[in-house]
């Protein structure tokens, strides 16, 4: 198997230096010479690119690993429609770390959910396009499905803007360097549980998704997360 390194950005470049020579590194799919078959993509572009790069893996039966964010429901849509004919694996956080806290959001959120309100704090350097992160919007999805009523998502928050009780918080902030941090705050009465991930490197998301392909590259036509992934490394 040969990975295709889609996106020659800052994360498509750290995944080219892991794999070394043994990988194509393109801008666009069409790149790769026609004869390569066994090929699994690893896409980290932009998500304008999305598409037209899901078009391409299909014609040439490519699994591919979208490890890009931002895209909207449209995309999404595509990507579901694709994954009938190839394999594709959707992850917004490639790292092993943020996957684990997303698994024990499921655990601990019903048991907090009576008497503690939930905020999620995200940190990212200021070169990020899309705001809420993508690994946001996937710990949100987690908490709102593992509620047992429907909760009001409020992102940021200005003016008077009294919290209720059945409401999410969702808040970005913007600077500097800042690799990747996500917090869940679960505050209660006079305590306050706070789970942190920071990504002190972005290797980890490297690592995460080169993990990926190699698991893709054995899975039939199908839609996959990292959640997948694991469980299937578990039962083995
Ligand atoms: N899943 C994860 O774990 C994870 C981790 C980190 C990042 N990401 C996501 O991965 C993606 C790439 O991140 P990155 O840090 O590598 O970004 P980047 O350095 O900006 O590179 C993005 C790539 O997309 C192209 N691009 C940028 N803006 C574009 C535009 N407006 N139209 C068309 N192409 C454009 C760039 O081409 P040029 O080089 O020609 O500008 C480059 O090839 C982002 O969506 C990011 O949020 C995901």
């Amino acid at each position: 198997m040969k990975i295709v390194v889609h996106g020659r950005g800052t994360m498509g470049t750290i995944v080219k230096n892991e794999l070394g020579e043994n990988c194509f590194f393109v801008n666009e799919i069409s790149e790769v010479p026609l004869e390569e078959e066994n090929c699994v993509v690893i896409d980290f572009s932009h998500f304008s690119k999305i598409e037209r790069m899901l078009k391409e893996c299909k014609n040439r039966k490519y699994p591919v690993v979208i490890a890009t964010t931002g895209y909207n429901g449209d995309i999404l849509k595509n990507i579901i429609e694709t994954s009938k004919e190839i394999p594709v694996l959707l992850s917004s956080n490639t790292s092993l770390g943020i996957n684990l806290l997303n698994e024990m959001l499921k655990d601990i959120t019903p048991k907090l959910e009576e008497t503690f309100d939930i905020e999620i704090i995200e940190k990212h350097h200021n070169k990020k396009i899309d705001a809420p992160s993508g690994t946001a919007k996937t710990l949100l999805n987690t908490i709102e499905n593992s509620l047992s009523e429907k909760y009001n998502v409020v992102y940021g928050r200005e003016g008077i803007c009294k919290r209720e009780r059945a409401e999410i918080g969702v808040h970005a902030v913007r600077g500097g360097t800042v690799v990747g941090e996500h917090s869940i705050l679960f505050l209660g009465d006079d305590e306050v549980i706070e789970i942190t991930h920071k990504a002190l490197s972005k290797r980890i998301f490297a690592a995460g998704a080169i993990e990926c392909a190699k698991y893709l590259e054995k899975k039939e036509k199908n839609l996959y997360t990292m959640e997948d992934m694991f469980k299937d490394k578990g039962e083995r």
